[in-house]
């Protein structure tokens, strides 16, 4: 087929068939559950990663009413390492209200989905699409990549209305005719396909694109100027001092973070937002024994977070009286299958092996 044949819907689909990933362990099924759970693993986070969280995320809850029937503290330690937790918390109370509201059984369109926790209008799209057929548009970061460049849409995508306007544009672009439906879920892969693999942001692969000849972007010669979005993120910064307490017999003191703020609902060191409020928080005859960890930045999407780790490891005896917080001493076999922030599963891990 050359090139410059069949519609852009129509080159998307055929390229995909070729091209496209075909055997991601979420693919050739239409089960909604299995896509809904791939669907918010995958959106903030890479497809290799998401490959080594997904297989044991469905065999442990094989549909949503385990997921609905689990407790979070499960759910946030099976999602433990992926971030971005309140896709979990979301994930979470999202199939206990397809268990209570919608009988187990999941909405068959966007406009439904949509309602329900966690799920935008893009991943709802992307769910209706692929399990059902929906003719509907996706419009997540790389497929907003695609249209812009394809149409040359050069408006700032910092402005709602502008993007409202794109919205139309990925609608106008969907198959139509009579196998509209058939083609949906390979269409919407398709796209999701040229964003991850050819039209990339950087080095965009546009001698590999199977709608090159009619993009505006590759004509100008310029593709990497699109999408154009003038709003920069305003990232704050933020110290935490935290106290890894440690008794002779492995345990360690961690207490569930309070929501909201940073951390909600994992299980994390005591924090304190200065040195001397760490200090003061350990008792006189302890401080002796505080040793300092070499502090580190864990960069979160809006926030930079300088920790500065301190330890005190003492014989189980010696902690008799002390307490931080609401918290509790966990032995290692329990903290390693609780949800905790990476960083802090770092520092247990390096400071456990020590
Ligand atoms: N990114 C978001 N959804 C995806 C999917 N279904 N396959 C591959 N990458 C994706």
């Amino acid at each position: 087929m050359r090139q410059t044949e069949g519609t852009f819907a129509a080159r998307v689909v055929a390229w995909q068939r070729l091209h496209g990933r075909n055997q991601l362990p979420w693919q050739n099924t239409r089960d909604p559950y299995r896509v809904w759970v791939s669907e918010i693993m995958l959106q903030q986070t890479q497809v290799v990663t998401v490959l080594g969280y997904f297989e044991s995320f469905v065999a442990r809850f094989p549909d949503v009413q385990s997921l609905a029937l689990a407790s979070l503290d499960d759910v946030l330690g099976l999602w433990s390492g992926l971030g971005y937790y309140s896709r979990a918390r979301n994930l979470h109370r999202c199939a206990q209200s397809v268990v209570e509201q919608h009988g187990g059984v999941f909405p068959k369109t966007a406009q439904l989905l949509e309602t329900l926790p966690g799920i935008g209008r893009s991943t709802a799209a992307a769910i209706s699409s692929l399990c059902y057929g929906e003719r509907v548009a996706i419009l997540d970061a790389n497929v907003k990549r695609v249209v812009t460049r394809f149409v040359g849409f050069d408006a700032d995508l910092a402005q709602t209305s502008n993007v409202h306007a794109l919205w139309d544009v990925a609608t106008a672009l969907l198959p139509k005719g009579a196998a509209a439906t058939t083609s949906m879920p390979r269409y919407t892969q398709g796209m999701m396909d040229l964003g991850a693999t050819v039209c990339l942001p950087r080095k965009p692969d546009c001698g590999n694109c199977p709608v090159r000849l009619d993009c505006v972007a590759t004509a100008d010669g310029d593709p990497q100027r699109y999408p154009v979005r003038t709003r920069r993120l305003k990232r704050s910064s933020q110290s935490i001092w935290l106290l890894l307490a440690q008794s002779d017999d492995g345990a360690v003191w961690l207490s569930k973070r309070p929501t909201p703020g940073v951390w909600a609902g994992l299980h994390c060191l005591p924090m304190f937002a200065s040195e001397e409020a760490l200090w003061l928080a350990v008792p006189f005859a302890m401080r002796k024994h505080m040793q300092p960890i070499p502090a580190f930045t864990h960069v979160l999407t809006h926030k930079d977070l300088h920790l500065h780790p301190w330890s005190v490891a003492l014989p189980v005896e010696s902690f008799k009286d002390v307490q931080w917080g609401d918290g509790r001493w966990i032995q290692s076999e329990t903290w390693s299958n609780l949800g905790l922030p990476a960083p802090i599963r770092k520092l247990l891990q390096q400071d456990t092996t020590r």
